[in-house]
């Protein structure tokens, strides 16, 4: 019988196909299951989990006591809406991750995921603007390249979507340029580029009536948008002078960087200067064993809310008593097993094993990242960074080798190519060296067949 699954199902496997899956591609492996940091398919195959499937998996697989958490919870209740109970799972969390997340970031609304979590952020502090008697305020300023999610909103932040048939559906919101610190803008370091980035800031704001603008929308360090990209502290702090100047808000998307994954608690604690206002999170929150997102907010802005009639704009799975008792299990286990501070150190460990390559793999132009969030990113000529050809489809190609080695990667190519092709390194929290060093040898013998069949194919020299 044909497969009548649309995510995840091939043209082989005779239903729709997922977006980013071109024709032709071979039928997808079927999951078994997982453990820890390994994902077995149902031929018996292997796979170590360099990616934490698409930044989310924060914790591995099969967690004992988030399971048993779900279970507990499950049998007491699911579900219940808010509006007519409290739920302790909730409160429990929220208290949990308002005392991890720091002072300034008193309060947390739970959603289901990332996109939705950054529109109730957006909703929110339009709700605030209004509040404060600035009903003028409705601009929401992102960055270009950006990825906020997949929803109509969210997609009009993100400037992956440029040649989307939606692109007439979207709200055509003003962008400014992000740093890259691997590829300033010509003729500039990377801290001059940094500068440049940020008074494009202040210039587009001034451009655009800053007393229209409400928010400006940053990922701290860069996920699909820009592979683990981030800038330096002068960057952080000019933007939140900027932000602070005209009275807008600075939201930090942590959906990929926040939940221990960059080394900290979140991004906002690597650079403290940042002081963002509001957070996003999602995918580490959860990770993975229940869909669950959140803003977070300073509590005078809550209060100015609550008082002019309050944040009503949820969906049905608001702060769902089986969601935040996932999400509490998570937190727990990493705040036990002092997750960011391992992080931290595996990432640097992972980082050395990655430059070790980039000595001996020219492909590699370069190795960047905070703590578990990391990136390699390809090129043609190390000397000139120039990109591999557009036409030759890397991170595709990349992650099938990879795959068929029983490593799965996760790579990307923002904005067709135009700024770089580069692959994340961002295994789960939990990875010990030893499965560092299982996936940089994996990884090595990847790139190097990778690189003899690029050769074979005349695409280098
Ligand atoms: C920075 C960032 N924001 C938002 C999202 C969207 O999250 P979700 O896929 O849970 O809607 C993602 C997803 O990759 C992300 O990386």
């Amino acid at each position: 019988m044909a497969d009548r699954a649309i995510i995840g199902s091939t043209p082989a496997g005779g239903g729709v196909q997922h977006f980013w899956l071109p024709h032709g591609t071979p039928q997808l492996p079927r999951i078994a299951r997982a453990r820890g940091v390994y994902v077995w398919d149902t031929d018996g195959r292997r796979y170590i989990d360099a990616t934490s499937g698409p930044v989310a998996v924060n914790l591995g697989h099969g967690n004992r006591r988030v399971l048993d958490a779900m279970r507990r919870q499950a049998g007491r209740v699911c579900f219940a809406y808010p509006s007519y109970f409290e739920s302790e799972a909730n409160t429990q969390l929220a208290d949990l991750l308002c005392a991890h997340a720091g002072h300034g970031l008193d309060r947390a609304f739970f959603v289901s995921g990332g996109a939705e979590a950054v529109e109730k952020c957006l909703e929110f502090a339009r709700l605030h603007a209004v509040a404060r008697d600035e009903p003028g305020r409705f601009k929401v300023i992102s960055r270009f390249p950006a990825f906020h999610g997949s929803t109509l909103a969210t997609q009009a932040l993100s400037e992956e979507w440029h040649k989307s048939p939606l692109r007439p559906m979207l709200q055509q919101w003003p962008k400014v340029p992000a740093p890259f610190s691997y590829r300033p803008a010509a003729r500039l370091d990377a801290e001059a580029d940094a500068t440049r980035c940020a008074e494009a800031l202040r210039e587009t704001l001034l451009a655009e009536g800053a007393d229209t603008v409400l928010a400006f929308i940053v990922e701290p360090i860069m996920g699909l948008s820009g592979g683990a990209a981030y800038s330096s502290p002068s960057y952080y702090r000019r933007i939140r002078e900027i932000c602070s100047e005209f009275g807008v808000l600075l939201i930090f998307d942590e959906i990929m960087s926040g939940a221990g994954r960059a080394g900290r608690f979140l991004a906002a604690h690597v650079w403290p200067e940042a002081r963002p206002d509001l957070v996003v999170l999602a995918k580490g929150l959860g990770s993975g064993y229940y869909p669950i997102g959140a803003f977070l907010a300073p509590e005078h802005m809550v209060a100015a809310v609550v008082q002019s009639g309050g944040f009503h704009l949820g969906h049905t799975h608001k702060a769902s008593p089986l969601a935040c008792a996932v999400g509490l299990a998570v937190l727990h286990e990493l705040i036990s097993e002092d997750l960011p501070a391992r992080a931290e150190a595996t990432g640097s460990y992972l980082r050395d094993g990655l430059e070790a390559l980039k000595a001996d793999i020219p492909i590699i132009g370069d190795v960047r990242g905070k703590g578990l969030f990391n990136a390699i990113e390809f090129v043609a000529d190390a000397e000139t960074k120039k990109t591999l050809p557009r036409e030759i489809d890397v991170p595709m190609e990349l992650s099938r080798m990879a795959m068929e080695r029983g490593l799965l990667i996760y790579a990307r190519r923002t904005f067709g190519g135009r700024f770089g092709d580069w692959l994340m390194m961002t295994p789960p929290l939990i990875s010990t060296r030893k499965h560092i060093d299982e996936i940089v040898d994996l990884l090595a013998s990847t790139l190097r067949d990778y690189e003899d069949d690029l050769r074979r194919r005349k695409v280098l020299p």
